[in-house]
């Protein structure tokens, strides 16, 4: 049986470094067969997961041996960190490792939908030649609306502010005052107050029970009807068929989402509508993104294993049990 249990795609010369030291099980799919993986767990040491894994308490109460579960990535939504923390296991994610890749892919799906790049390739590379069909606006002068002010939600500032668009922000732990929206020229604002106040409005919260269907349908039609909405955080929270209606009712100009409320999707109504981009919870791949993901993750599955604490720790940095 292995030391180490990886359930899902996670490649990459530091993951195979840890082959030489460690009975590994590389399993893409594991993560979709909960008995499999619930037996494979019986004599592990560390479980190395993304967002597709359901780390739940089942799951870990019939893991004696592990000491370590490590999210290769930010959200922390699939992982019973509760559980974990009862069992002594050690959690780790990877904070910084992926901000400016979500960061850079929120920036390039705003340009896609204000110039509606999508629609405008799909219709050239049909053969017709349509330019006034595709006449997008201009984001400068534009007010940005980021819902959730972390390590993404001002990276995309940074960048957003250097195209010339004013920034709004609603995070319920800041205020007007605080440095952070100081710093990057920001105006907080009540979350009603933003809805309405911005044109394009991005997400970046994690999923919780607060979080779970923040925008749904009511927070849809609050917007500006010529606005623009994406997410890359997480699918769960959009009600997809609150945004699908609003997007139906014309009242709102277009979405993009990375995230879904299921992933894989399937068809839906978002599928296959023109002001819609849909892309695969991309967000965090580009390679650079990865190599400092994947070496993270192998680093502190060392770290702890080898008896040192790790270093990107969620809960504590060493096993306790
Ligand atoms: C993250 O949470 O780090 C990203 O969404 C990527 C992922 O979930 O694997």
């Amino acid at each position: 049986m292995a030391d180490i249990i990886i359930s899902e795609e996670i490649d990459g010369a530091a993951i195979d470094a840890l082959g030489n030291h460690y009975e590994l099980c590389r399993r893409r799919q594991l993560w979709n067969s909960a008995d499999e993986l619930q037996t494979e767990l019986q004599t592990a040491r560390a479980l190395i997961v993304r967002n597709q894994t359901c780390v739940t308490s089942s799951l870990l109460s019939g893991a004696p041996q592990l000491e370590i579960i490590a999210r290769a990535g930010v959200g922390l939504d699939n992982i019973d960190v509760e559980t974990a923390s009862r069992l002594g296991i050690v959690v780790t994610s990877t904070p910084t490792a992926n901000s400016i890749a979500v960061a850079e892919l929120t920036l390039g799906l705003m340009f896609a939908l204000a110039r509606h790049l999508i629609p405008a390739h799909t219709a050239t590379a049909q053969g017709t030649w349509q330019r006034q069909k595709f006449t997008g606006i201009e984001l400068a002068g534009r007010t940005l609306g980021i819902v959730g002010f972390g390590r993404i939600g001002r990276l995309l500032a940074i960048r957003a502010r250097a195209c010339g668009m004013h920034i709004a922000v609603h995070d319920p732990v800041l205020t007007q005052t605080a440095s952070e929206i100081q710093a990057h020229q920001a105006e907080w604002l009540p979350f009603e107050s933003l809805l309405s106040a911005a044109d394009v409005i991005s997400c970046h919260v994690p999923l919780t029970a607060d979080t779970h269907h923040l925008f749904d349908y009511e927070q849809f039609v609050a917007m500006r009807q010529t606005g623009f909405f994406i997410n890359t955080s997480r699918g769960g929270v959009v009600c997809e068929t609150g945004l699908a209606q609003a997007l139906q009712e014309g009242r709102l100009a277009g979405a993009a989402l990375d995230v879904r409320e299921t992933e894989p999707p399937g068809q839906g109504p978002l599928e296959g509508q023109e002001n819609v981009i849909l892309t695969p919870h991309i967000g965090a791949f580009t390679q650079a993104a990865q190599q400092r993901v994947v070496e993270s993750v192998a680093r502190d599955v060392q770290l702890v294993l080898t008896g040192q604490p790790a270093a990107e720790y969620v809960n504590f940095d060493r096993p306790r049990r």
